[in-house]
């Protein structure tokens, strides 16, 4: 009864991926994913498992050790994870859209044969932008990199809000290597965990709990010259090419959160009983499930669309920051309503109701927040209108 019935068409690849990831989040994820929330830690089973499933490198071409799929794939693997759960799904999202692509897009082919069969297969990878005085302003960053006598680098400061951190043994390190140019003093390096990186303090969050999110420290780690990534000071470029493709994944994380949420509740509402029918059937509620519905397939198609256009090559920055800040606000009001349509029980443990709706905050946080969104959203639509 929730299938998905669009012109938006996906392949019989995506299709039968959407399939086969929908089988491994409902057997092999959701009989966990309470007990991972309660005790805030990522089943290593699972990430085992995504690796096994051959979902860490869905866009890493074949000779890499990946799945050589589309981007859209990437997506529907982000959304049917988040439906089950979003700690999951992120982790999925970051390995994938942000630390792969990094890699597939700019690195040069020497740590390419190096790091992505590795990062299809075995080794987790996390994305280090963020840190304690720079968040919305990313360029702003503290952490240095420095040349050493040998034409290597060494890093200096620390990261802040690293997801996947506590279990990565890969990173993609942003750092400033010459302050009087602004941001075009940032480079972007691929560092490994044994080259000296130390995971410090581990949040403790709303939502999204089994997804670590460590400071990550960086003191005098050297990092071998030929793990730059592309051109000394184009790191801040890369990052951000990076984050308009990332947002879309989140959009996908958002829209796959408020249908999980949904169909729980609606579920529930079917059978749930009082004044001799079910609850689902009182007009005031079916007009309320009837807008959410409709909210679910607006934010999946603004996904689906910016998916697509990054696929054609044309530009899909707006549409991305779009679909990011919408289906962020569809995933909260709709994992809301699910919660009232399911009562009493809907605020307990007991169903998961009440987790969709903790795990939906991050959406309008993460990867920019929906006030940068907003801002890339109206600079574009300056530019487009000759303002
Ligand atoms: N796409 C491409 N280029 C962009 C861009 C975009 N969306 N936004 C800015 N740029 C470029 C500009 O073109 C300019 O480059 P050039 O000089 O080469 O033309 C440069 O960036 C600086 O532009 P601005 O002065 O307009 O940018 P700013 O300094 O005001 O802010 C920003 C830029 C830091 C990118 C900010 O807009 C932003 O996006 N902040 C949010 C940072 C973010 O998303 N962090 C996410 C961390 S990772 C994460 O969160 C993962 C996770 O949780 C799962
Ligand atoms: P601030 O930038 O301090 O923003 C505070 C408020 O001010 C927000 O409402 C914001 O919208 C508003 N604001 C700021 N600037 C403007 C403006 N110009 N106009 C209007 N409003 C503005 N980072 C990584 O690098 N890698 C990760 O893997 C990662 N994972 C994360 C996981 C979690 C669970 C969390 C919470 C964060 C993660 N982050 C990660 C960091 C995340 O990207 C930042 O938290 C986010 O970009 C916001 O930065 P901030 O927290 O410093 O908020």
């Amino acid at each position: 009864p929730f299938g998905i019935n669009s012109l938006a068409k996906l392949s019989d690849e995506e299709e039968m991926l959407r399939e086969a990831v929908r089988r491994f989040a409902t057997e092999v994820v959701e009989p966990k994913v309470r007990e991972m929330d309660e005790n805030e830690k990522m089943d290593p089973a699972i990430i085992k498992g995504l690796f096994e499933q051959g979902l860490m490198g869905i866009e890493t071409s074949q000779d890499h050790g990946g799945a050589g799929c589309s981007f859209t794939a990437a997506i529907i693997v982000i959304e049917e994870l988040a439906k089950v759960d979003a700690s999951v799904s992120v982790l999925c999202d970051v390995h994938n859209t942000l630390v792969n692509t990094v890699l597939r897009k700019y690195a040069s082919k020497e740590l390419m044969d190096k790091y992505l069969p590795q990062l299809s297969t075995e080794v987790l990878g996390s994305f280090a932008l963020s840190e304690p005085s720079s968040g919305s302003d990313a360029f702003a960053m503290k952490t240095t990199c420095k040349k050493d006598s040998n034409g290597d680098w060494i890093i200096n400061g620390s990261k802040m809000w690293i997801t996947n951190s506590a279990e990565a043994e890969f990173f993609i390190v942003f750092a400033q290597g010459d302050p009087s140019k602004g941001y075009k003093g940032i480079s972007a390096f691929a560092v490994e965990k044994s080259m000296g990186v130390e995971i410090a303090k581990k949040e403790q969050k709303l939502g999204i709990k089994a997804s670590s999110t460590c400071t990550v420290n960086f003191d005098d780690v050297k990092v071998p010259a030929a793990n730059l990534i592309g051109e000394e000071g184009k790191g801040y470029k890369i990052a951000i090419e990076i984050l308009n493709e990332g947002r879309v994944g989140i959009g996908a994380q958002m829209v796959g959160i408020a249908q999980g949420a949904y169909e729980k509740s609606v579920r529930y509402a079917y059978d749930r009983t009082q004044f001799g029918k079910p609850v689902a059937s009182f007009q005031g509620m079916q007009f309320q499930m009837a807008d959410a519905a409709t909210e679910i397939e607006a934010a999946r198609l603004l996904v689906y669309n910016a998916a697509r256009l990054k696929e054609e090559g044309r530009p899909f920055t707006k549409q991305a920051a779009m679909a990011k800040i919408y289906s962020s606000q569809v995933a909260q009001s709709v994992s809301g309503s699910a919660i009232e349509w399911a009562g009493g029980v809907g605020f307990t443990r007991e169903t998961g109701i009440e987790k969709y709706w903790r795990d939906s905050k991050i959406g309008a946080i993460y990867e920019g927040t929906s006030n940068i969104q907003r801002q890339t959203i109206a600079k574009l639509q300056e530019k487009e209108m000759g303002l």
